[in-house]
Parts: structure tokens; C-alpha cells; sequence
């Protein structure tokens, strides 16, 4: 296929890009060239997607079997490119989001569950929800029918610039007593980014269409095997310390941001490792083992070193004094 890809150099695009080249495929990508360059092989173009008229002119009078759209700030940028492409692309992937369904997301949510409201012209991004419902809604007004709408979950694997997995790997890798947050055998739901690539590549490919929760099944592991398999590929130097949910939350601690990927088995977090996906995997949605995932995230890490937080994210990860405090309590 000729693929464009919107984005193409952070974690997501990069990956996309990465599982493209490696079936053959012939990639452009379109970008501002600020993150980085892509790989040997890539066409590049480069425009700023907020000034209309530099894509138009960047995407010249060329035409793709398919494009895949990482944006993931206000909702015109993408109702222009896909107009734009309505007329020379056969179709469009975008990488959406599970954010689109109203909060809380109950345990088994299903893509019938209500979404936000949003306007596929809007120029703001403050609300992510919004934002991303936006961009879905900007992509059917020229690509209903021919559209995949990837409502990803968490997103892990190599290039993970958001710092989850790294922040693991980072703490496990220094080693001694780890606050590890239980019960260890809490299901977890993700997808690798080289699956979602690989996964909407397949789907352009064959023309499918539709909207998607895209992560692992329920239970394709737990917390337990994910830190055992970080502790695994960084030379076991820890030791893991299992401390309760209740324990947890009586220390005021929040699951997600100090204590990344866990989120604790009740409360309206609970439905977001405990999503219905039988519909992508029956749309050929497959899911490597949690242990690829997290040794070729270490290797990535190690060779280029840990990315720097980005600043459009709060903070990640335990302070080391609150964690020493709450391991050395006690109960
Ligand atoms: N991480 C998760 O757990 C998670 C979960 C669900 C869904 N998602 C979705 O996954 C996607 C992540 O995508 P990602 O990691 O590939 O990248 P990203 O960090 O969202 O996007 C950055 C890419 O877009 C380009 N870009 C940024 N501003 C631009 C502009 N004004 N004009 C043109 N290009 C621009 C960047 O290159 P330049 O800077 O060089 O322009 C870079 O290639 C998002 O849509 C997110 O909503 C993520």
C-alpha cells in the first residue's frame, strides 16, 4: 500500500511507520519535522497542520491507498486534511481513543456506550474527550464507510514517550524494596503500539471500517506478571512489596498517575482495565505476550535513553521518601 501518515515520529505514528515499512509498504509522513526525523526508506513532507494552506500544498496532487491520523488536539486540524484527502485517500484510520465514552466507563463497555458531545469543527483541545469525538466526527463527514476509528486504551511498547511502562522499568531497574500495588493478580488491559499499527494497517488493507475499543482482552495479563517480567529484563534487582488497594488509597495514593497502568479494582476507575473488545479481536485484533511488550520497551530505553516527560502531561510516578514512608508503615 502507499500509506501517508499524519504524525509518524512519536511514539504511536512512529510505530505505525515502523510495521509499515516491515510489510513492504511505501511510507509518506507529514509532519513539522520538529519530534524527529523518520526512518531511511520514509517519504517526508512537512507542514503545520493548523495553517490549512501548507497542507494543501505539501500534499501537492498525490494520492495514498491509505492515511493514519495520530492527531489528537482540536478537531478542525482533521476535518481539513480529511477533506483535503476525501478525494485521493480510499481510507482513513484514526487513531482515537477510549476517552470518547461519558466518564465513568463501567466494566464491560462496548462501543455502544454513549460518547461526549463534540464538534468536528472545533478549534479547541482543552477537553481531550471532546477533542478526540471531535476528530471522529470530522473524519465520517468525508470518510464514513471507509474509516477506522481505533478507540485505543493504553497505549505501551517501545517509543512510549507518555513515561508509563519507562516509569516501571526506571523504578524496578534501581532496585531494593518496591511499592508494588496489589492484589497482583488485577487484570490489565493495553495494546502494544506495534499491534495497534499493525492491527490498522490490516484494516486499510481490507477496506474495514467502523469504530473499534482497541486493547487486549480482559486478563491478557495481570500487575503481577507485568512488574515480574520488568523485574525479569532489568536483572531481578528488586524485590516487589505487595501492598493492598485499601492500603493504597488510605496513604491518599492515586492509582494512574503515581502509580502508573494500576488503577484500583473499584471506584469509577474500575471499568478501565475491564473493557469489552470482542469486536476488534473478532476484526483480527491480536495482542502479543505482556513479556515483548516490556523487554523490547527496556531495550528501546536503553538504547536511546529515557524520554523526557512530556510537557503536555501531569507528572508520573512515586516520589522515592512517600514510597519508603508507606512501605515502612506497618500494617
Ligand atoms: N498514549 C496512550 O496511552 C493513548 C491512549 C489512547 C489513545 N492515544 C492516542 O494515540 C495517539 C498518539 O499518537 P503519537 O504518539 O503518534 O503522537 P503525538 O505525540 O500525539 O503526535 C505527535 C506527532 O504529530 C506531529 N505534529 C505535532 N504537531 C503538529 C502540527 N501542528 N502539524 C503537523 N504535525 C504535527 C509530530 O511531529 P512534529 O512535532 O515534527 O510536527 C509527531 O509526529 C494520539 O492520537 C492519542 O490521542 C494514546
Amino acid at each position: 500500500m502507499r500509506v501517508l501518515v499524519l504524525g509518524g515520529t512519536n511514539f504511536v505514528g512512529r510505530s505505525v511507520v515502523g510495521e509499515a515499512l516491515g510489510r513492504g509498504d511505501e511510507v509518506t509522513t507529514l509532519n513539522r519535522g520538529v519530534s524527529g526525523a523518520p526512518p531511511e526508506g520514509v517519504r517526508r513532507i512537512q507542514a503545520d497542520r493548523r495553517d490549512p494552506r501548507a497542507v494543501e500544498v505539501a500534499l501537492g496532487a498525490d494520492e495514498w491507498d491509505a492515511v493514519i491520523d495520530t492527531w489528537s488536539m482540536e478537531p478542525a486540524a482533521v476535518r481539513e486534511s480529511a477533506r483535503l484527502l476525501s478525494g485521493r485517500v480510499g481510507h482513513y484510520g484514526y487513531v482515537s481513543s477510549r476517552s470518547v465514552y461519558r466518564w465513568p466507563l463501567p466494566v464491560g463497555l462496548d462501543e455502544n456506550a454513549p460518547v461526549v458531545d463534540s464538534d468536528p469543527g472545533s478549534t479547541d483541545h482543552a477537553d481531550y474527550a471532546a477533542a478526540k469525538r471531535g476528530a471522529e466526527l470530522a473524519v465520517l463527514e468525508c470518510f464514513d464507510g471507509r474509516a477506522l476509528l481505533a478507540r485505543a486504551g493504553l497505549v505501551l511498547g517501545p517509543y512510549e514517550d507518555v513515561g508509563r511502562l519507562p516509569w516501571w522499568l526506571g523504578r524496578i531497574s534501581r532496585g531494593g524494596r518496591v511499592l508494588a500495588p496489589g492484589p497482583a493478580d488485577r487484570r490489565l488491559q493495553y495494546i502494544d503500539a506495534r499491534d495497534l499499527a499493525r492491527w490498522m494497517l490490516d484494516a486499510a488493507e481490507r477496506g474495514a471500517s467502523g469504530a473499534f475499543n482497541a486493547v487486549s482482552r480482559p486478563g491478557h495479563t495481570t500487575i503481577g506478571e507485568l512488574l515480574e517480567a520488568c523485574n525479569d529484563v532489568v536483572g531481578r534487582n528488586a524485590e516487589l512489596a505487595w501492598r493492598s488497594p485499601e492500603a493504597i488509597e488510605a496513604a491518599g495514593l492515586s492509582g494512574w498517575t503515581q502509580l502508573p497502568i494500576w488503577v484500583p479494582p473499584n471506584g469509577e476507575m474500575a471499568g478501565l482495565h475491564d473493557g469489552d473488545v470482542s469486536a476488534a479481536h473478532a476484526a483480527g485484533l491480536s495482542c502479543r505476550p505482556v513479556r515483548d511488550t516490556v523487554a523490547d520497551t527496556w531495550s528501546w530505553l536503553r538504547e536511546e535513553g529515557f524520554p523526557e516527560p512530556r510537557a503536555d502531561r501531569p507528572p508520573l510516578g512515586l516520589d522515592p521518601d512517600v514510597e519508603r514512608e508507606l512501605l515502612d508503615a506497618r500494617h
